[in-house]
């Protein structure tokens, strides 16, 4: 069989040509990964959780790029607004909303209004803006708002993030609706150095990936999907010691390099993955600035905590 390697549904882009095959690797796909299947389904409890006194919130945290912005964006995806032609109103029973660069609350409404796509903001005062908000959430029936890159209220005075967290409060008080945060470990401090909102929140950790059966699972799906067109050797202690030497287990270094060696592995024509796959420069080469950025986000963090 024609590459019998790979899975049935994946067989027919081994013959795409090469550039093609290299455009197919650089597009961004949905791909289950246990955390963050196990993650969904406990955002997915939140969506049905019925209104009462207290709605239960959930933290996200994890190392940048461990995949929070992929996995409330897939939830997003799965929840995405409906518009309901006999009453003749859009739902939105998801929101997401990006936090703003400073936790200003006139920012975050803005931001919360944009993403209910209301326009015309400039002129409103906070109040009226936090008066929409109210409206337009209750309206478009939210059943969850979920605030990404939480860690930018970090960027804030203490003062400022004790402002954004009685807004958190607010909303989730006023609204009955459960707030779901993002973000990293620092983020997860902040948000629970308010002892009301540490009674709310639960918090799910997304931990780095460890030589154990998952990662092997998930090194014999990259061999089973990538459209290489000969049978690769990712299952060896030597593969899984080096991709996680190289990428200490984030799943954003992992996937990048599995996709340069992919791209590699085609161009020069070994069309197959092994431990060496991982050893030339061009193929580590992204993960340098991924770690440059990384640490010069955790520098930023730390001085102004
Ligand atoms: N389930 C997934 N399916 C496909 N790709 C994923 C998945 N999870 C993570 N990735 C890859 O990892 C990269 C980093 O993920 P993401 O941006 O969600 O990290 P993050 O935790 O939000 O990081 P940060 O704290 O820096 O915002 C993504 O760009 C994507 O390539
Ligand atoms: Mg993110």
């Amino acid at each position: 069989m024609l590459y019998g390697h790979l899975f049935p549904a994946y067989r027919e882009y081994a013959e795409l040509t090469d550039e093609a095959r290299v455009d197919w690797l650089r597009r961004d796909r949905w791909i289950s990964l246990p955390q963050a299947e196990a993650a969904l389904y406990h955002l997915e409890d939140l969506v049905i959780y019925p209104p009462r006194g207290r709605m239960p919130c959930l933290l996200l945290f994890g190392s940048t790029g461990m995949g929070k912005t992929e996995i409330v964006s897939r939830f997003s995806k799965l929840h995405a607004p409906q518009f309901d032609t006999k009453a003749g109103l859009s739902r939105m029973p998801v929101l997401l909303v990006q936090m703003p660069p400073e936790p200003a609350e006139d920012q975050f409404y803005t931001e919360l209004l944009t993403a209910l796509n209301c326009v015309e903001l400039s002129s409103l005062s906070v109040r009226s803006m936090r008066a929409e908000a109210r409206h337009l959430l209750a309206e478009v029936e939210t059943k969850v708002l979920v605030l990404d890159e939480i860690d930018k209220m970090l960027a804030g005075t203490p003062r400022q993030q004790r402002l954004f967290l009685n807004t958190i409060r607010f909303l989730t008080n006023d609204l009955k609706v459960p707030i779901v945060c993002a973000g990293t470990e620092d983020a997860r401090m902040a948000v629970l150095t308010d002892p009301n909102l540490a009674d709310r929140f639960g918090a799910f950790e997304l931990m780095p990936w460890c030589n154990d059966h998952a990662l092997r699972q998930l090194l014999a799906s990259f061999s089973g999907l990538l459209p290489l067109r000969r049978l690769s050797r990712l299952d060896t202690v030597e593969a899984r010691q080096r991709l996680l030497a190289l990428t200490q287990g984030v799943t954003g270094r992992i996937f990048r390099l599995i996709e340069a060696a992919a791209v590699a592995a085609i161009r020069d024509g070994r069309e197959m993955l092994d431990a060496a796959s991982f050893d030339a420069k061009d193929v580590t080469l992204p993960l340098v600035s991924m770690y440059a950025s990384a640490g010069k986000r955790k520098a930023i963090g730390r001085a102004i905590l």
